[in-house]
Protein backbone atom coordinates (compact mmCIF):
# COMPACT_ATOMS: atom_id res chain seq x y z
CA UNK A 1 0.00 0.00 0.00
CA UNK A 2 1.39 3.80 -0.98
CA UNK A 3 0.11 7.02 0.34
CA UNK A 4 0.89 10.35 -1.48
CA UNK A 5 -0.75 13.22 0.67
CA UNK A 6 -1.41 16.54 -1.00
CA UNK A 7 -1.04 19.72 1.29
CA UNK A 8 -3.45 22.52 -0.25
CA UNK A 9 -4.75 25.50 1.77
CA UNK A 10 -5.68 24.36 4.93
CA UNK A 11 -6.47 20.80 3.68
CA UNK A 12 -4.21 17.12 3.70
CA UNK A 13 -5.89 15.08 1.16
CA UNK A 14 -4.68 11.57 1.49
CA UNK A 15 -4.63 8.90 -1.96
CA UNK A 16 -4.15 5.27 -0.29
CA UNK A 17 -2.73 3.38 -3.36
CA UNK A 18 -3.84 -0.33 -2.95
CA UNK A 19 -6.07 -0.14 -0.01
CA UNK A 20 -8.96 -2.38 0.04
CA UNK A 21 -12.28 -0.99 -0.22
CA UNK A 22 -13.71 -3.37 1.83
CA UNK A 23 -11.46 -1.32 4.63
CA UNK A 24 -13.56 2.09 3.63
CA UNK A 25 -15.43 2.12 7.30
CA UNK A 26 -12.03 3.00 8.73
CA UNK A 27 -11.89 6.20 6.86
CA UNK A 28 -15.50 7.29 7.74
CA UNK A 29 -15.82 9.93 10.46
CA UNK A 30 -17.66 8.62 13.51
CA UNK A 31 -20.40 11.13 12.69
CA UNK A 32 -23.56 10.63 9.87
CA UNK A 33 -21.57 9.32 6.16
CA UNK A 34 -23.66 9.56 3.26
CA UNK A 35 -22.44 7.46 -0.45
CA UNK A 36 -23.27 8.90 -3.65
CA UNK A 37 -22.24 6.13 -6.31
CA UNK A 38 -24.03 5.25 -9.24
CA UNK A 39 -26.26 2.08 -10.81
CA UNK A 40 -23.49 0.39 -12.08
CA UNK A 41 -21.56 0.49 -8.72
CA UNK A 42 -24.60 0.16 -6.45
CA UNK A 43 -25.27 -3.18 -8.41
CA UNK A 44 -22.02 -4.37 -8.39
CA UNK A 45 -20.63 -3.11 -4.82
CA UNK A 46 -23.73 -2.39 -2.60
CA UNK A 47 -23.82 -5.48 -0.99
CA UNK A 48 -20.35 -4.57 0.62
CA UNK A 49 -21.07 -0.66 1.40
CA UNK A 50 -21.05 0.40 4.84
CA UNK A 51 -24.51 0.60 6.28
CA UNK A 52 -25.24 4.49 5.64
CA UNK A 53 -27.81 6.21 3.29
CA UNK A 54 -26.94 5.51 -0.03
CA UNK A 55 -27.82 8.09 -3.58
CA UNK A 56 -27.10 6.26 -6.79
CA UNK A 57 -27.29 8.61 -10.08
CA UNK A 58 -27.76 7.21 -13.56
CA UNK A 59 -24.86 6.23 -15.99
CA UNK A 60 -23.00 8.48 -18.38
CA UNK A 61 -22.12 11.94 -19.50
CA UNK A 62 -25.98 12.62 -20.03
CA UNK A 63 -25.98 12.11 -16.31
CA UNK A 64 -23.31 15.17 -15.03
CA UNK A 65 -25.34 17.63 -15.06
CA UNK A 66 -27.61 20.06 -12.91
CA UNK A 67 -30.38 18.07 -13.09
CA UNK A 68 -28.44 15.24 -11.43
CA UNK A 69 -27.33 17.92 -8.45
CA UNK A 70 -30.49 18.93 -7.80
CA UNK A 71 -31.66 15.69 -7.59
CA UNK A 72 -29.00 14.93 -5.17
CA UNK A 73 -29.55 17.89 -2.65
CA UNK A 74 -33.13 17.07 -2.65
CA UNK A 75 -32.21 13.70 -1.32
CA UNK A 76 -29.37 15.49 1.18
CA UNK A 77 -32.17 17.45 2.49
CA UNK A 78 -34.71 14.81 2.84
CA UNK A 79 -31.72 12.51 4.39
CA UNK A 80 -31.30 15.69 7.16
CA UNK A 81 -27.62 16.30 6.01
CA UNK A 82 -26.30 18.57 7.73
CA UNK A 83 -22.65 20.69 7.83
CA UNK A 84 -20.95 17.69 9.90
CA UNK A 85 -22.14 15.03 7.09
CA UNK A 86 -19.97 13.25 5.33
CA UNK A 87 -20.20 12.60 1.62
CA UNK A 88 -18.77 9.41 -0.34
CA UNK A 89 -18.28 9.15 -3.81
CA UNK A 90 -17.86 5.45 -4.94
CA UNK A 91 -17.48 5.32 -8.27
CA UNK A 92 -15.54 6.64 -11.60
CA UNK A 93 -15.12 9.99 -12.66
CA UNK A 94 -18.36 11.09 -13.27
CA UNK A 95 -19.67 9.91 -9.82
CA UNK A 96 -16.53 11.91 -8.22
CA UNK A 97 -16.45 15.04 -10.30
CA UNK A 98 -20.40 15.16 -9.70
CA UNK A 99 -20.05 14.40 -5.89
CA UNK A 100 -17.38 16.19 -5.42
CA UNK A 101 -19.43 19.02 -6.31
CA UNK A 102 -22.76 18.50 -4.57
CA UNK A 103 -20.65 18.00 -1.58
CA UNK A 104 -18.06 21.05 -2.04
CA UNK A 105 -21.58 23.57 -2.55
CA UNK A 106 -24.13 21.66 -0.66
CA UNK A 107 -24.45 24.30 2.90
CA UNK A 108 -21.32 26.09 1.52
CA UNK A 109 -19.56 22.68 1.91
CA UNK A 110 -19.50 19.33 3.66
CA UNK A 111 -16.56 17.11 3.92
CA UNK A 112 -15.95 14.31 1.17
CA UNK A 113 -13.97 11.49 0.11
CA UNK A 114 -13.67 9.03 -3.05
CA UNK A 115 -13.30 5.72 -3.34
CA UNK A 116 -11.86 5.87 -7.13
CA UNK A 117 -13.84 2.97 -9.25
CA UNK A 118 -12.31 3.70 -12.68
CA UNK A 119 -8.78 3.60 -14.19
CA UNK A 120 -9.51 6.62 -15.39
CA UNK A 121 -10.59 8.21 -12.30
CA UNK A 122 -7.91 6.29 -10.28
CA UNK A 123 -4.97 8.02 -12.58
CA UNK A 124 -6.80 11.22 -13.35
CA UNK A 125 -10.20 12.45 -12.38
CA UNK A 126 -10.13 11.65 -8.77
CA UNK A 127 -6.87 13.31 -8.44
CA UNK A 128 -6.36 17.67 -8.22
CA UNK A 129 -9.52 18.34 -7.01
CA UNK A 130 -11.50 19.13 -9.75
CA UNK A 131 -15.02 18.32 -9.50
CA UNK A 132 -17.98 19.66 -11.58
CA UNK A 133 -20.65 18.94 -13.80
CA UNK A 134 -21.54 20.26 -17.78
CA UNK A 135 -23.56 22.82 -18.85
CA UNK A 136 -25.55 23.39 -21.96
CA UNK A 137 -23.22 20.85 -23.62
CA UNK A 138 -20.02 22.81 -22.12
CA UNK A 139 -17.90 20.28 -20.14
CA UNK A 140 -17.38 20.80 -16.85
CA UNK A 141 -18.77 24.63 -17.08
CA UNK A 142 -19.49 24.53 -13.45
CA UNK A 143 -17.23 23.79 -10.95
CA UNK A 144 -14.71 24.29 -8.07
CA UNK A 145 -11.32 23.30 -7.08
CA UNK A 146 -11.49 21.20 -4.31
CA UNK A 147 -9.87 18.29 -2.85
CA UNK A 148 -11.31 15.20 -1.15
CA UNK A 149 -9.92 14.35 2.82
CA UNK A 150 -8.96 11.06 1.39
CA UNK A 151 -9.48 8.86 -2.42
CA UNK A 152 -9.20 4.92 -1.81
CA UNK A 153 -7.70 3.19 -4.64
CA UNK A 154 -7.98 -0.27 -5.21
CA UNK A 155 -6.90 -2.22 -8.01
CA UNK A 156 -9.12 -5.33 -7.44
CA UNK A 157 -12.29 -3.29 -8.20
CA UNK A 158 -10.79 -2.65 -11.97
CA UNK A 159 -11.91 -6.30 -12.52
CA UNK A 160 -15.31 -5.73 -13.06
CA UNK A 161 -14.80 -2.87 -15.31
CA UNK A 162 -15.21 -2.92 -19.12
CA UNK A 163 -12.33 -3.95 -20.56
CA UNK A 164 -12.25 -0.82 -23.21
CA UNK A 165 -12.62 1.79 -20.02
CA UNK A 166 -9.83 0.03 -18.33
CA UNK A 167 -7.33 -0.07 -21.43
CA UNK A 168 -8.82 4.00 -22.16
CA UNK A 169 -6.94 4.25 -18.65
CA UNK A 170 -4.28 3.62 -20.05
CA UNK A 171 -3.77 6.69 -21.98
CA UNK A 172 -3.34 9.03 -19.29
CA UNK A 173 -0.59 6.80 -17.63
CA UNK A 174 1.25 7.19 -20.71
CA UNK A 175 1.05 10.60 -20.59
CA UNK A 176 2.21 11.49 -17.67
CA UNK A 177 5.30 9.95 -18.44
CA UNK A 178 5.63 11.06 -21.81
CA UNK A 179 5.50 14.40 -20.13
CA UNK A 180 7.35 14.13 -16.69
CA UNK A 181 9.24 10.49 -16.26
CA UNK A 182 11.17 9.12 -18.87
CA UNK A 183 12.24 6.14 -16.29
CA UNK A 184 8.06 5.26 -16.24
CA UNK A 185 7.61 4.92 -19.72
CA UNK A 186 10.36 2.84 -19.69
CA UNK A 187 8.85 0.59 -16.90
CA UNK A 188 5.32 0.87 -19.00
CA UNK A 189 7.13 -0.29 -22.37
CA UNK A 190 8.82 -3.91 -20.08
CA UNK A 191 5.37 -4.22 -18.72
CA UNK A 192 2.47 -3.60 -21.15
CA UNK A 193 1.31 -7.64 -20.78
CA UNK A 194 0.79 -7.31 -17.43
CA UNK A 195 -0.83 -4.10 -17.13
CA UNK A 196 -3.33 -5.43 -19.46
CA UNK A 197 -3.97 -8.56 -17.32
CA UNK A 198 -4.01 -6.36 -14.44
CA UNK A 199 -1.41 -7.48 -12.15
CA UNK A 200 -1.80 -5.99 -8.83
CA UNK A 201 2.40 -4.80 -8.24
CA UNK A 202 2.67 -3.15 -11.96
CA UNK A 203 -0.79 -1.69 -11.65
CA UNK A 204 -0.44 0.32 -8.28
CA UNK A 205 3.49 1.04 -9.51
CA UNK A 206 1.44 2.39 -12.74
CA UNK A 207 -0.71 4.67 -11.00
CA UNK A 208 1.37 5.45 -7.74
CA UNK A 209 4.01 6.82 -10.58
CA UNK A 210 1.05 8.73 -12.22
CA UNK A 211 -0.57 10.27 -9.44
CA UNK A 212 2.68 11.26 -8.26
CA UNK A 213 3.20 13.06 -11.67
CA UNK A 214 -0.33 14.48 -11.66
CA UNK A 215 -0.38 15.40 -7.60
CA UNK A 216 3.22 17.44 -8.09
CA UNK A 217 2.17 19.65 -10.62
CA UNK A 218 -0.85 20.50 -9.11
CA UNK A 219 0.68 21.24 -6.31
CA UNK A 220 2.82 23.75 -8.21
CA UNK A 221 -0.40 25.37 -10.32
CA UNK A 222 -3.73 24.17 -8.27
CA UNK A 223 -5.41 26.67 -10.25
CA UNK A 224 -4.14 26.02 -13.83
CA UNK A 225 -2.47 29.27 -14.36
CA UNK A 226 0.72 27.71 -15.65
CA UNK A 227 2.59 24.35 -15.12
CA UNK A 228 -0.83 22.83 -14.70
CA UNK A 229 -1.37 23.08 -18.57
CA UNK A 230 1.63 20.47 -18.80
CA UNK A 231 -1.47 17.86 -18.08
CA UNK A 232 -3.44 18.47 -21.26
CA UNK A 233 -0.34 16.84 -23.26
CA UNK A 234 -2.88 15.41 -26.18
CA UNK A 235 -5.59 16.87 -25.36
CA UNK A 236 -6.28 19.74 -27.73
CA UNK A 237 -6.79 17.24 -30.18
CA UNK A 238 -8.18 14.49 -27.98
CA UNK A 239 -11.09 17.02 -27.12
CA UNK A 240 -12.06 17.93 -30.99
CA UNK A 241 -11.74 13.92 -31.55
CA UNK A 242 -13.56 12.94 -28.66
CA UNK A 243 -16.52 15.49 -30.13
CA UNK A 244 -16.16 14.61 -33.51
CA UNK A 245 -15.84 10.89 -33.07
CA UNK A 246 -17.72 9.78 -30.29
CA UNK A 247 -14.89 7.91 -28.83
CA UNK A 248 -13.81 7.55 -25.21
CA UNK A 249 -11.74 9.73 -23.56
CA UNK A 250 -8.80 7.86 -23.33
CA UNK A 251 -8.70 6.43 -27.04
CA UNK A 252 -9.01 10.00 -28.10
CA UNK A 253 -6.24 11.11 -26.12
CA UNK A 254 -3.88 8.29 -27.32
CA UNK A 255 -4.48 9.49 -30.79
CA UNK A 256 -4.40 12.81 -29.68
CA UNK A 257 -0.63 12.11 -27.63
CA UNK A 258 0.52 10.42 -31.09
CA UNK A 259 -0.70 13.90 -33.23
CA UNK A 260 0.86 15.49 -31.06
CA UNK A 261 4.26 14.03 -30.96
CA UNK A 262 4.10 14.00 -34.56
CA UNK A 263 3.64 17.26 -34.56
CA UNK A 264 6.48 17.53 -32.09
CA UNK A 265 8.92 15.98 -34.73
CA UNK A 266 7.80 18.28 -37.84
CA UNK A 267 8.44 21.48 -35.43
CA UNK A 268 11.91 20.07 -35.02
CA UNK A 269 11.24 19.33 -31.22
CA UNK A 270 11.50 15.68 -30.84
CA UNK A 271 13.54 12.90 -32.94
CA UNK A 272 11.00 11.06 -34.88
CA UNK A 273 12.10 7.72 -33.44
CA UNK A 274 11.07 8.86 -29.79
CA UNK A 275 7.18 9.60 -31.15
CA UNK A 276 7.49 6.07 -32.42
CA UNK A 277 8.13 4.44 -29.38
CA UNK A 278 5.06 6.64 -27.79
CA UNK A 279 2.42 4.82 -30.64
CA UNK A 280 3.84 1.99 -29.92
CA UNK A 281 3.91 1.89 -26.18
CA UNK A 282 -0.04 2.81 -26.78
CA UNK A 283 -0.50 0.09 -29.82
CA UNK A 284 0.69 -2.06 -27.38
CA UNK A 285 -1.47 -1.12 -24.31
CA UNK A 286 -4.71 -1.75 -27.31
CA UNK A 287 -5.25 1.69 -27.62
CA UNK A 288 -5.82 3.18 -31.14
CA UNK A 289 -2.96 5.36 -32.75
CA UNK A 290 -4.53 5.59 -36.00
CA UNK A 291 -7.47 6.57 -37.46
CA UNK A 292 -9.13 7.99 -40.93
CA UNK A 293 -8.65 11.89 -39.75
CA UNK A 294 -11.24 14.38 -41.33
CA UNK A 295 -8.95 17.28 -40.28
CA UNK A 296 -11.29 20.00 -41.40
CA UNK A 297 -13.39 19.26 -39.52
CA UNK A 298 -10.86 18.32 -36.80
CA UNK A 299 -9.62 22.14 -36.88
CA UNK A 300 -12.31 23.37 -36.78
CA UNK A 301 -13.65 21.52 -33.97
CA UNK A 302 -9.92 22.71 -32.82
CA UNK A 303 -11.15 26.40 -33.29
CA UNK A 304 -13.89 25.34 -30.29
CA UNK A 305 -11.14 25.14 -27.97
CA UNK A 306 -11.10 26.87 -24.75
CA UNK A 307 -7.29 27.45 -24.82
CA UNK A 308 -7.86 29.60 -27.99
CA UNK A 309 -6.30 33.13 -28.60
CA UNK A 310 -7.77 34.85 -31.48
CA UNK A 311 -5.70 32.76 -34.37
CA UNK A 312 -3.21 30.83 -31.82
CA UNK A 313 -3.38 28.13 -29.79
CA UNK A 314 -1.46 27.26 -26.82
CA UNK A 315 -0.31 23.35 -27.27
CA UNK A 316 2.25 20.94 -25.13
CA UNK A 317 4.47 19.09 -27.19
CA UNK A 318 7.64 16.74 -26.28
CA UNK A 319 11.21 17.85 -26.61
CA UNK A 320 12.00 14.53 -25.50
CA UNK A 321 10.06 11.79 -23.91
CA UNK A 322 9.91 13.12 -20.05
CA UNK A 323 9.73 16.59 -21.01
CA UNK A 324 6.60 18.68 -21.97
CA UNK A 325 7.31 22.60 -23.95
CA UNK A 326 4.25 24.42 -23.84
CA UNK A 327 4.51 26.39 -27.45
CA UNK A 328 1.80 29.09 -29.29
CA UNK A 329 0.91 27.53 -32.75
CA UNK A 330 -1.37 29.41 -35.09
CA UNK A 331 -4.53 27.83 -36.66
CA UNK A 332 -2.90 28.44 -40.03
CA UNK A 333 0.73 26.58 -39.19
CA UNK A 334 -1.36 23.77 -37.62
CA UNK A 335 -3.63 23.38 -40.70
CA UNK A 336 -0.36 23.29 -42.59
CA UNK A 337 1.57 20.36 -40.79
CA UNK A 338 -1.28 18.19 -40.04
CA UNK A 339 -3.03 18.27 -43.79
N1 LIG B 1 -11.82 16.07 -12.26
C1 LIG B 1 -10.84 15.81 -13.09
O1 LIG B 1 -9.71 16.27 -12.94
C2 LIG B 1 -11.10 14.90 -14.25
C3 LIG B 1 -10.03 14.39 -14.99
C4 LIG B 1 -10.30 13.49 -16.01
C5 LIG B 1 -11.62 13.14 -16.30
N2 LIG B 1 -12.63 13.67 -15.57
C6 LIG B 1 -14.03 13.32 -15.82
O2 LIG B 1 -14.20 11.95 -15.57
C7 LIG B 1 -15.31 11.49 -16.34
C8 LIG B 1 -14.98 10.16 -16.94
O3 LIG B 1 -14.64 9.25 -15.92
P1 LIG B 1 -14.72 7.67 -16.15
O4 LIG B 1 -14.00 7.32 -17.39
O5 LIG B 1 -14.35 7.03 -14.88
O6 LIG B 1 -16.25 7.47 -16.52
P2 LIG B 1 -17.48 6.92 -15.67
O7 LIG B 1 -17.52 7.47 -14.32
O8 LIG B 1 -18.68 7.07 -16.53
O9 LIG B 1 -17.15 5.36 -15.58
C9 LIG B 1 -17.15 4.59 -16.76
C10 LIG B 1 -18.17 3.46 -16.69
O10 LIG B 1 -17.60 2.41 -15.92
C11 LIG B 1 -18.43 2.05 -14.84
N3 LIG B 1 -17.53 1.66 -13.76
C12 LIG B 1 -16.70 2.45 -13.07
N4 LIG B 1 -15.95 1.71 -12.23
C13 LIG B 1 -16.33 0.41 -12.40
C14 LIG B 1 -15.93 -0.83 -11.82
N5 LIG B 1 -14.93 -0.90 -10.93
N6 LIG B 1 -16.56 -1.95 -12.23
C15 LIG B 1 -17.54 -1.89 -13.16
N7 LIG B 1 -17.96 -0.75 -13.75
C16 LIG B 1 -17.35 0.38 -13.37
C17 LIG B 1 -19.28 3.25 -14.55
O11 LIG B 1 -20.49 2.88 -13.94
C18 LIG B 1 -19.47 3.81 -15.96
O12 LIG B 1 -20.52 3.12 -16.61
C19 LIG B 1 -15.60 12.56 -17.38
O13 LIG B 1 -16.79 13.21 -17.05
C20 LIG B 1 -14.42 13.51 -17.26
O14 LIG B 1 -14.76 14.85 -17.53
C21 LIG B 1 -12.40 14.53 -14.55
ZN1 LIG C 1 -7.70 13.40 -19.88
Amino acid sequence: MKTIEIATGTRVSKIVIGESYKNLSQYLPSGRSIIITDDNILKLYGHVFPAVPVISIGLGEKNKTLDTLSLIFDKLVELEADRSTFIVAIGGGIVCDVAGFAASVFMRGLPFGFVSTSLLSQVDASVGGKNGVNFRGYKNMLGVFNQPEFVIIDTSMLETLDKREFRSGFAEIVKAAAIRDEALFGYIEKHCADALNNKPDVMEKLIHESVLIKSRVVLLDEKEKGERKILNFGHTFAHAIEHTTGMLHGEAVSLGMVLAANLSVKLGLLPGSESDRIAQALHRLGLPVTMQTDHPALISAMKKDKKREGDFLHMVFLDRIGNAVIKKISYKQLEKELL
